[in-house]
């Protein structure tokens, strides 16, 4: 039997307990199908570790993980440690030699999720947004000089490369053909930024030539934070930068009713290296320890794992077990205005799975 071998990262905040019920799951949907096992091998790193040994992760972390399959990732980021310290010494220090370089985040509304748009009661906001996830404004390039002085100056050079923004085009068009509508929106900043967003635009009018069946439209971000609210139903799969995608995807996940259940996947497509799935929502530490963190997130980047893993049927099991429990709103977390635990919530994913019949 396959057994996949998972490193699982729980990190800070809520990222340890939503990862937890992310294991506990897991292992219900091996056992429910039957044809592949988990091993799941676990990683202290993240803000605590940092406090014990000065950084966040060993030196050679992103190699250790190298052996794996998969990565199941929590949460990073602690109120007394910089944003920019936890960030860049995991998840960044992660995702950029492993070459994660597309960032994939479905956005639906789930059965007994209610979206704060008025007119949108499930079908008509269905999108996935890829985000260029290896260089754009993330880059980490740039500098600082002079510090505290009248004439500090600090850059952060965004930057873009043919090959890097030919191959998320390219990923962002053939997701876009695999999906029934076979519509692509390519966001843009083209109009101010006119040296790397021009080359953006026209890498994705070369890349469209390869994908006759796909049709595609250029839009740009502040245009499209309106038509995202104004006329969801016109977008399917959306493809921005590093930190377009990151801004419009906050703003999907309020539009499908919380973030609490928005996942994503780091993946390197051509599997040269482990991918990573995480709940976009992070360590949210008004709410750490109390046991009310949301774990559909979570339940549904596992669901995104399985499909990476190519465990199709135990994929689609676990996504309609997640349904049923949302569907059910006395399982609603406080996130979703309800009463639920995490516990009560991976129970029944837990015991959905069990009863499914197929
Ligand atoms: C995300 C998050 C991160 C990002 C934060 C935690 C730095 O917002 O994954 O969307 O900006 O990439
Ligand atoms: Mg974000």
């Amino acid at each position: 039997m396959k057994t996949y071998k998972i490193a699982a990262m729980g990190g800070d905040g809520i990222g340890p307990e939503v990862v937890r019920a992310g294991v506990q799951v897991l292992n219900v949907c091996a056992e429910r199908d039957g044809g592949f096992k988990m091993e799941f091998t676990g990683f202290d790193w993240g803000s605590d570790y940092y406090r014990k040994h000065g950084v966040m992760m060993p030196a050679d972390g992103a190699d250790q993980l190298r052996k794996f399959d998969a990565i199941l990732f929590g949460a990073v980021g602690a109120p007394d440690i910089p944003d920019h310290i936890t960030l860049w010494g995991l998840r960044l220090a992660i995702c950029q030699p492993l070459d994660q370089y597309a960032n994939v985040r479905p956005t639906r509304i789930l059965p007994g999720i209610t979206s704060p748009l008025r007119n949108v009661s499930g079908p008509e906001l269905d999108w996935v947004i890829v985000r260029e996830n290896s260089e754009g404004e993330y880059s980490g390039v740039g500098g600082r000089v002079h510090q505290g002085l009248p004439e500090e100056v600090a850059t952060d050079v965004s930057i873009m490369t043919r090959p890097g923004v030919t191959r998320i085009m390219r990923f962002a068009f053939k997701l876009a053909q695999s999906r029934p509508r076979k519509l692509l929106t390519v966001v843009t900043k083209s109009n101010a930024q006119r040296h790397a967003m021009v080359m953006w635009d026209e890498i994705a009018a070369e890349v469209a030539k390869e994908f006759p069946d796909v049709t595609w439209d250029k839009m740009l971000v502040d245009a499209m934070t309106m038509r995202m609210t104004m006329r969801p139903q016109t977008l399917d799969t959306i493809v921005a930068t590093n930190l377009h995608a990151d801004i419009l995807s906050d703003l999907a996940a309020a539009l499908a009713g919380s973030l609490g259940i928005a996942p994503t996947a780091n993946l390197n497509p051509e599997r040269k290296t482990p991918s990573m799935f995480e709940p976009i929502h992070g360590s949210a530490f008004d709410i750490t320890g109390k046991g009310i963190a949301n774990p559909v997130a979570t339940f549904w980047t596992a669901a995104m794992m399985l499909e990476h893993l190519g465990e199709k049927p135990a994929t689609d099991r676990l996504m309609k077990a997640v349904e049923r429990v949302t569907a059910n709103k006395s399982l609603h977390t406080p996130d979703l205005g309800g009463k639920a635990t995490t516990k009560q919530v991976t129970d029944a994913v837990c015991d959905a799975l069990r009863s499914a019949n197929d």
